[in-house]
């Protein structure tokens, strides 16, 4: 979806210039459909690719990811795949029902593709209505899969928190976003402690930027300067990613770690 909005070109070169900080930055393609678009991307300049075979049948999921991890590989590119499959919507990704991730299934696919991360299912779901009751994750499968893969790093697609202040603060200032309900942050850290080493979380930064953009252009309706709108959008988004990685994540502070896991 980025891709197709802005362009890959234009993105790279965000990034590039992005990652004149001290801090390591990776540049990732989300859910590549097939091994043409994750080659594109490799040959393109991004560190990491998810090729997301996770619509197909196991054997030909396997093929496919092969495939890339292959190209990938001799390009010094990190490769993340899919097994089982998320329900809702992400960009052009969508699937209705969800279809958990079987641990045997796990270790025999990423002994076979050789797949760098896996993606797994255990009941987060794509975008911003996760749950109709209670949530519900599956962490005993999950720590199945840790427990026969101790320190493989596995990925939490569709986990962000939907944080009920920020989708009332949107509604606040014109937004109509009802029954909307994420993954508590709780969980997502109990996820960190059972190899969980990425969580998706881009519904909860769309949300940030989406509020704080009706609250500035509701609160200076004779602005026509852009940058006066886009500002508290930008600062929305630090703010959030900085809760996240201090609070959620655990990954405030270790650039060090992360840069000594690369090299
Ligand atoms: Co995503
Ligand atoms: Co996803």
């Amino acid at each position: 979806g980025a891709r197709k909005y802005a362009g890959h070109d234009y993105l790279v070169k965000m990034v590039e210039a992005a990652a004149t900080t001290d801090v390591p930055i990776a540049l990732h393609l989300d859910h590549g459909a097939d091994f043409e678009i994750c080659k594109a991307a490799i040959d393109g300049g991004v560190n990491s690719v998810m090729i997301d075979g996770s619509h197909h049948g196991f054997e030909e999921n396997i093929r496919l990811t092969r495939r890339v991890v292959d190209y990938a590989d001799e390009r010094g590119v990190f490769v993340e795949a899919e097994l089982g499959q998320l329900a809702g919507v992400e960009d052009d990704v969508s699937a209705e029902h969800s279809v958990f991730t079987d641990p045997d299934q796990a270790v025999e696919f990423v002994h076979r593709t050789g797949c760098h991360s896996l993606a797994v299912a255990i009941g987060t779901s794509h975008g911003a209505y996760k749950f109709k009751g209670a949530a519900r994750l599956d962490f005993e499968r999950l720590s199945r899969i840790h427990t026969l893969m101790p320190g493989y790093p596995l990925v939490l697609h569709g986990a962000s928190s939907v944080p009920a202040a920020l989708i009332e603060e949107a509604n606040r200032y014109g937004a109509r976003i009802e029954d909307a309900q994420g993954v508590p942050e709780e969980m997502l850290r109990e996820a960190t402690t059972m190899g969980v080493a990425k969580i998706n979380i881009d519904t909860d930064l769309r949300l940030a930027a989406v509020m704080a953009l009706r609250r500035a252009m509701a609160g200076n309706p004779a602005e026509f300067d852009p940058r006066k709108f886009f500002g508290p959008v930008r600062d929305a988004i630090r703010e959030i990613v900085q809760h996240k990685m201090k609070n959620v994540l655990g990954s405030a502070g270790r650039a060090d770690d992360v840069i000594g896991a690369a090299s």
